[in-house]
């Protein structure tokens, strides 16, 4: 088919399409081409637009290395990554009965909920034992961490994993500092009653990188760069549905504003502020000290 106007110039685009070998491959992209073209249409883009996108995808490309993912961020901080979360979620609590009836929203109620990774997820933390000290010499104000892991009927599970990373206490990650080893992480196990419990920094909000092209956009947007103050735990335990989340500090900063959609009600948490003095795990400490606590309920996979 040679498209002679812009309505046969999209049906063209499809047709060639049918050629596809994956058809989830050929899904996704009838629909990408579908809703590209409608766009283009909708705001009637004009060529010098156009190349301005062009460009703007170029330098997000040209802004990646090693460490630094830029496609991430766009994707952060236009919905898109939360979006494949929340529907991943979804799409789990379905495949595990978790669903309500047909036709019904679907809600993992009871189950954690999950939230975006991030770009600071560094696979290969310190195993640690219960109650340690997992930013020993990292700034920021001490704050114990406490809570269990159960399923989502509230059985503990024994011997969980807590795959723990934050910033620091001025909201500062280790991949952040040139040549930095690792700090403020740690995979902690839960105990036979499912509890777990450690120390860390009360982490801080931080904006996410604006000195490349998705920098440009936000402020092009009117947007302010910041996530709320969060820690990010992946919760793992065998036979159930792993959770990428964080805990979020109630009152935070940009707490109802996180640059990248990640707050979820249910993961915001009260710190407790305490004077000096002898800790919940009878450690003496001679520092003002927050206290955190959370319990984190994992979904079983179907049998
Ligand atoms: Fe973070």
């Amino acid at each position: 088919m040679t498209p002679s106007n812009e309505n046969e110039l999209t049906q063209a685009a499809l047709q060639r399409l049918e050629g596809a070998a994956d058809p989830r491959f050929e899904e996704v992209m009838r629909s990408l081409v579908t809703h590209l073209h409608a766009f283009i249409r909708e705001v009637d883009l004009q060529p010098a637009e156009w190349m301005a996108g062009i460009e703007f995808l170029t330098a997000v490309g040209q802004a990646c290395d090693d460490k630094r993912q830029e496609f991430i961020l766009l994707s952060d901080t236009l919905g898109a990554s939360m979006m494949v979360v929340m529907l991943d979620q979804l799409r789990a609590a379905a495949r595990t009965g978790q669903s309500s009836q047909a036709g019904k929203t679907l809600h993992a109620t009871e189950t954690t909920e999950a939230t975006v990774q991030g770009p600071y997820y560094w696979d290969g933390a310190p195993d640690l034992p219960l109650g340690a000290d997992i930013a020993p010499g990292v700034r920021g104000e001490p704050a114990f961490y406490s809570g269990r892991v159960t399923d989502t009927r509230g059985q503990p599970l024994a011997n969980a994993l807590l795959d723990i990373w934050s910033g620091d206490g001025e909201g500062v990650y280790d991949m952040q500092v040139e040549g930095a080893g690792m700090a403020a992480r740690a995979r902690i196990r839960t105990d036979a009653e499912g509890r777990y419990w450690f120390w860390s920094i009360k982490p801080s909000y931080y904006p996410v990188p604006v000195d490349g092209p998705v920098g440009r956009m936000l402020a092009g947007m009117g947007r302010h760069p910041n996530r709320p103050g969060h820690i990010h735990m992946k919760v793992v335990a065998e036979g159930h549905v792993p959770v990428t989340t964080h805990l979020f500090v109630a009152g935070s900063p940009y707490i109802d504003s996180d640059a990248v959609f990640g707050v979820r009600p249910s993961l915001v948490v009260d710190f407790e502020s305490h004077p000096p003095g002898k800790a919940p795990d009878g450690r003496a400490i001679e520092r003002p000290y927050w206290s955190a606590h959370y319990d984190f309920h994992l979904q079983p996979e179907a049998a």
